[in-house]
């Protein structure tokens, strides 16, 4: 799997960032959205000129607030919300020092998940416990944990993994994608769990998951809008994909544009997962590995096949899992100095 140093240092000659993520919980746990876009409004308005990046996540009664920027921007933010009516309770997650991970000014996640607000509450608790412990996980398995848990074991114990293989499929035209997870959540008897994000301007688009045990490790297939791709929260999270599953249709000008967006997500990203390129015919692939090639991804060929074929789609990702493993970790450092106040 992946290999990302650990605490995602500042490179030299590369601006050096407080990361906080907070956990508060909503006063008002109707009209969701409406708030989230208001905040957004305000957030528009003040994190360019405090040179901060950030992105909110709303569920079961919580938001997620991750900000980054200049130490005293930072702390000058968290003050600010301090006061805000609209929650209460806040807990940090997260506060570390080093390079920027996200990579968008403003997005945002609202999730339908029907936990309750204290079962969310108490898994922010253990992290904060933790935390005060003396050991931190990293900014994205925080969201991981909080927002999208894998609630299968891993293969060392009961506790719900956190290193589990992690493909993101996305096709250049249709359904193919969701049509995947909708057919793997059937055939597999598993649920489907959906979140709806947006960026600085766009409206919401889809993105669905399904986790189930694949041989004796669990899996997550999570299908991403093709709009969805370029947020900040998916580019955050994109490193630690196995691969990108990517569904042409054999039209150049659709396929091409898929790739750009593709090459949109990984600037400046620690590493670059490879393309499995699933395409309809053998001259597709080719006029693909170019392209992809030119833009610095390595792309490997799928097979031939249409994107709604979903059981073809499957087998031929469930064949390049075969190649990969699973040793991430996600447990950083402490950072004492970086807590906000
Ligand atoms: C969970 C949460 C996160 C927020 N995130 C931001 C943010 O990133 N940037 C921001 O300017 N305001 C954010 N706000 C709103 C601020 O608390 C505050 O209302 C706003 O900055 C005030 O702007 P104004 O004085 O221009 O109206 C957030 C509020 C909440 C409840």
């Amino acid at each position: 799997m992946p290999q990302i140093s650990a605490a995602y240092p500042a490179k030299p000659g590369q601006q050096e960032v407080d990361r906080v993520i907070c956990a508060s919980r909503a006063t008002d746990t109707q009209n969701v959205y409406a708030t989230l876009e208001a905040i957004r409004d305000r957030a528009l308005h003040h994190n360019p000129q405090l040179d901060i990046r950030a992105a909110l996540m709303y569920q079961s009664g919580w938001f997620l607030h991750w900000a980054e920027g200049p130490h005293r921007s930072v702390a000058e933010l968290f003050g600010r919300i301090a006061i805000d009516k609209r929650h209460h309770e806040p807990h940090v997650v997260h506060a570390s020092t080093g390079r920027r991970l996200l990579m968008t000014p403003w997005s945002m996640l609202l999730s339908s998940a029907t936990e309750s607000a204290d079962g969310f509450g108490r898994r922010v608790l253990a992290i904060r416990d933790q935390i005060r412990a003396g050991t931190q996980l990293s900014p994205t398995t925080v969201i991981r944990r909080l927002v999208l848990p894998m609630r299968l074991p891993g293969p060392e114990g009961p506790t719900p993994a956190d290193a589990y293989y992690r493909v993101v499929v996305c096709a250049a035209s249709g359904q193919g994608a969701f049509d995947l997870t909708h057919w793997l959540s059937e055939t597999q008897d598993v649920p489907r769990e959906s979140r709806r994000t947006a960026g600085p301007a766009d409206r919401d688009s889809a993105s669905d998951y399904v986790d189930f045990m694949l041989d004796d490790m669990p899996c997550r297939v999570v299908a991403v809008a093709r709009t969805a791709l370029t947020q900040g929260l998916q580019r955050s999270m994109a490193p630690e994909w196995h691969f990108l599953a990517l569904l042409f249709d054999g039209d150049a000008r659709r396929d091409e544009a898929l790739l750009d967006r593709v090459t949109e997500i990984f600037d400046d990203a620690p590493r670059r997962p490879p393309v499995l390129a699933i395409t309809p015919a053998p001259a597709d692939f080719l006029h693909v590995q170019q392209q992809a090639l030119a833009r610095g991804f390595d792309c490997l060929d799928g097979g031939h096949m249409s994107a709604w074929e979903s059981p073809s789609v499957w087998q031929s990702i469930r064949e390049r899992l075969r190649h990969e493993t699973v040793d991430h970790s996600s447990v950083w450092p402490l950072f004492p100095g970086a807590l906000p106040g």
